[in-house]
């Protein structure tokens, strides 16, 4: 048992409560911020003359050793350590002797966790925005290849309109475009720096806390000790923002899953991104898809998880504030997985144009647009709309699609009807003039593609602040 406490107790801590009690087996994960955190700290306390230059160069090299040796693996980070503070405390000590001892300094493991945590996070949100604005450019793709590729668009899950495979895609980069924006919030309101808050009520060392926010590369430190070390807020955020995410892959997940389905066939998946069934032989599935969607509750549960550990605290430190780390490390890694896992079975999979199309010539998805053609030749659109009702119901009798009806049965119902309502209903015809911006039509697409390419130039690495800290 190794702890930077005892001195006012008589007893042992329990073995059970140590355990109980210790982070080190998930708090090792950012061993790298901790000991990024510390560096910062000691130049500070030298540059305020609180350590010698000495003593900083001392405790610097001690702390870039243990950093090279964790990351060669020569030195372990094992459960004999409560967490990885005391870890690396201790080790300096080991090391260096005395000038360890004045490490922590100004500081409390309170605002040292809360920066900690801060820096780890920070980088992560940086690398989901990586990861989707990978994303993004294969959707742009897709979209690209895809003006032309009609579509019935759904709703109630039922054949509504026409659409193209652009348009439906568009969709989820608007999305995912959306999630890149939050992400970017988040980064924006949590780059504060919480070191120098102490345990709760700052220190009475003269620290310079603007040096320090500058050398971690923050906007400038947080305003209030107490809330420095009381705020979780920038995880739930974070969680939230990951669980919108997640939502969002899931009802990708579920398309892909409906799609891929021996109903509809609209696509095909990659060898290499589906399974297969240990007993039917016939099988390919789309477990991916369904474990993205399942994992979706998961991260769900961290967000539900965190805001309730926090809802009853007092202020300021609370033990509790423990249960942040490894349902947010979690959820993060879940995440990244499955924007990476999506990705490439998007990206490798095949979709059957013919199928879609076909599928979109089927369920009367262009019945809007004979009434419309009704409306343009001066017909009120609700008795239009009544028209064509009973159009379709004839075609539902006579099992065929509007395009095959005769003009004379048209005519029966409206003499309006001419020769040119074949055009005007055609697959290519509805998708076409829907040009409005957002709209289906190529024209419109093909503007709303410049302008998602123009954000994909302007946006990235929006969170690029990963150079070389201290
Ligand atoms: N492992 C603790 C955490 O994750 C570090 C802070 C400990 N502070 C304390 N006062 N016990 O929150």
């Amino acid at each position: 048992m190794a702890q930077l406490w005892g001195g006012r107790f008589t007893k042992e801590t329990d073995q059970l409560v140590y355990n109980f009690n210790a982070s080190i087996s998930f708090d090792q994960k950012f061993y790298r911020q901790d000991i990024l955190g510390s560096m910062a700290h000691v130049k500070m306390l030298a540059k305020q003359g609180i350590l010698t230059d000495e003593e900083r160069e001392q405790i610097l090299d001690g702390l870039k050793g243990i950093l090279k040796d964790v990351e060669s693996q020569k030195l372990k980070i094992t459960d004999q350590y409560e967490d990885i503070h005391s870890f690396v405390e201790a080790n300096l000590i080991e090391r260096i002797g005395d000038a360890g001892k004045k490490l922590h300094t100004g500081r409390s493991r309170n605002d040292q966790v809360a920066l900690d945590m801060k820096l780890y996070t920070r980088e992560e949100v940086a690398a989901v925005d990586e990861l989707l604005n990978e994303f993004l450019k294969t959707l742009l793709k897709i979209m690209e290849e895809n003006l032309e590729t009609y579509m019935p668009g759904f709703t109630h899950l039922q054949k509504a309109q026409p659409i193209t495979l652009a348009h439906h895609i568009g969709a989820y980069f608007e999305m995912f475009k959306r999630d890149r924006f939050r992400l970017y919030d988040i980064y924006q309101r949590m780059n504060v720096c919480p070191l120098g808050a102490g345990a709760l009520a700052g220190t009475t060392y003269p620290l310079d806390r603007d040096y320090t926010a500058k050398l971690l590369n923050f906007k400038g430190p947080t305003l209030n000790s107490i809330d420095s070390v009381a705020d979780r807020d920038y995880l739930i955020e974070f969680l939230s923002a990951l669980s919108t995410i997640m939502m969002h892959l899931s009802r990708f997940s579920e398309e892909v899953i409906l799609w891929n389905s021996n109903e509809y066939q609209f696509i095909e998946l990659d060898d290499a991104y589906s399974t297969g069934s240990s007993i039917m032989p016939q099988k390919k599935n789309p477990d991916i898809a369904e474990l993205v969607r399942g994992k979706t509750g998961r991260v769900y549960g961290a967000l539900i998880s965190l805001l309730t550990t926090m809802k009853g605290l007092p202020l300021a430190y609370n033990k509790d504030m423990q249960e942040d780390k490894e349902l947010t490390f979690d959820a993060i890694d879940t995440v990244k997985g499955c924007i990476s896992l999506f990705h490439g079975m998007i990206a490798t999979a095949k979709f059957n144009k013919k199928v879609m199309e076909d599928s979109a010539k089927h369920g009367f998805t262009n019945a809007t647009d004979a009434a419309d053609y009704l409306v343009n030749h001066g017909v009120p659109f609700r008795d239009a709309h009544g028209m064509v009702g009973q159009l379709v119901l004839r075609c539902l009798e006579k099992k065929i699609s509007l395009d095959q009806l005769p003009l004379k049965e048209w005519k029966e119902i409206c003499p309006v009807f001419e020769e040119d309502i074949y055009e005007a209903i055609s697959l290519k015809t509805c998708v076409e003039r829907r040009i409005t911006i957002g709209a289906p039509g190529k024209k419109a697409m093909e503007k709303v593609i410049e302008e998602e390419k123009k954000y994909l130039q302007e946006n990235e690495k929006v969170l690029d602040f990963l150079e070389e800290l201290v």
